[in-house]
């Protein structure tokens, strides 16, 4: 019998036999005394990729966003603007108003993206005591529920003068920034200009098993490593875990392309077959069923393909690392 062909999510890989020994072979000490070698090359190295002066490195990507946004959102109702289906709002138990205290103003723009005039238009009245105050603006790169599309460099450059003018801050969820970076050949400094902070995945398309890393300026890091503190992520031998993430770098970004060119060739199959596809630019696959999405996955599974249910009738398929041609092929396979 064939194992799985797991397209739930780009969380599913398992490191591979020299990631392993990458991380078998690090050299370790204690990160919170910044006496970790390979931890610290690793928080050098992606606040270099992202264009920012630090980076500290944390156990997940929900810990980034929510870390960031307790540094940006101050007490006494300050808001955050942010897409209605972002991590932040719909996937990380609240942490928003629970770590942050901070108000969420959902936007329901096309494709998970909005525009410099979406911000303007969300602007609170400055120093109207009856509103919260907007502080923040939060984009997700590439867009995970609206299908992994990707913002392009000129729309944040909007954004971030809507914001700017306005004194807000800036903040990305770039847990899968570097599909960006592969499908439009755009530097990940590029996409990153102007924000205050912004961070990358380590264990989605890059295929390590643990972390991520929130870049920023030196002052905001340095704040970042008090929350890190105070909520239990701050770590000791995380070479070891570091050492899988600039194993990844180093040889898993390139290869995006590979999943990306398998989410076409899906996408293209599930067309032929009749389903409507939602535009794909990345590595995710969203597509709408008839009836259940739930009973459609249920059903599949049982055909040894694994997708995710992400709304009533629609589904969504994740290519990565451990997803080859064949398991493509073997996926469309059993849909029909
Ligand atoms: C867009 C986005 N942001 C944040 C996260 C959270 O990352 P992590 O699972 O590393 O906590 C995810 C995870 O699926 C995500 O897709």
């Amino acid at each position: 019998m064939n194992p799985l062909v797991n397209l739930y999510s780009d969380t599913q890989t398992r490191p591979t036999p020299a990631m392993r020994r990458a991380m078998a072979e690090a050299e370790v000490g204690d990160e919170q005394r910044f006496e970790d070698p390979t931890v610290s090359e690793l928080c050098a190295r992606v606040a270099a990729l992202l264009g920012f002066e630090a980076a500290v490195f944390l156990p997940s990507g929900t810990m980034c966003n929510e870390i960031a946004f307790r540094l940006h959102i101050r007490p006494g109702g300050d808001e955050v603007i942010l897409h209605r289906g972002s991590h932040p709002l719909i996937a990380e138990a609240g942490g928003p108003a629970a770590f942050a205290g901070a108000m969420v103003q959902p936007l329901d723009t096309p494709a998970g993206m909005f525009t410099g005039d979406d911000v303007r238009g969300a602007l609170r009245r400055p120093g109207n005591r009856y509103e919260p105050r907007s502080r923040l603006v939060s984009v997700e790169q590439t867009t995970n529920m609206a299908g992994g599309r990707v913002w392009p460099a000129a729309q944040l450059r909007g954004v971030v003068d809507a914001a700017r003018e306005a004194g807000l801050r800036l903040h990305m969820d770039g847990a899968r920034l570097m599909n960006a970076v592969v499908s439009a050949g755009v530097p990940a400094s590029s996409y990153t200009e102007g924000f205050d902070t912004a961070w990358l995945d380590l264990t989605k398309g890059l295929g390590a098993p643990v972390g991520a890393v929130l870049a920023g300026s030196a002052e905001l890091i340095e704040e970042a490593w008090r929350y890190k503190q105070m909520l239990g992520g701050a770590m000791r031998q995380a070479g070891i875990l570091a050492a899988a993430g600039l194993y990844a770098l180093d040889h898993h970004v390139e290869r995006l392309a590979d999943d990306h060119e398998h989410a076409a060739r899906l996408a293209d199959g599930l067309r032929e077959a009749g389903y409507s596809v939602w535009p794909v630019e990345t590595n995710i696959v969203i597509f709408d069923v008839e009836g259940d999405a739930g009973e459609w996955c249920a059903a599949l599974e049982s055909k040894g393909v694994r997708m995710g249910a992400v709304g009533p009738s629609a589904v969504r398929a994740v290519t990565h690392l451990d997803v080859d041609a064949d398991g493509v092929a073997r996926a469309l396979e059993a849909v029909a």
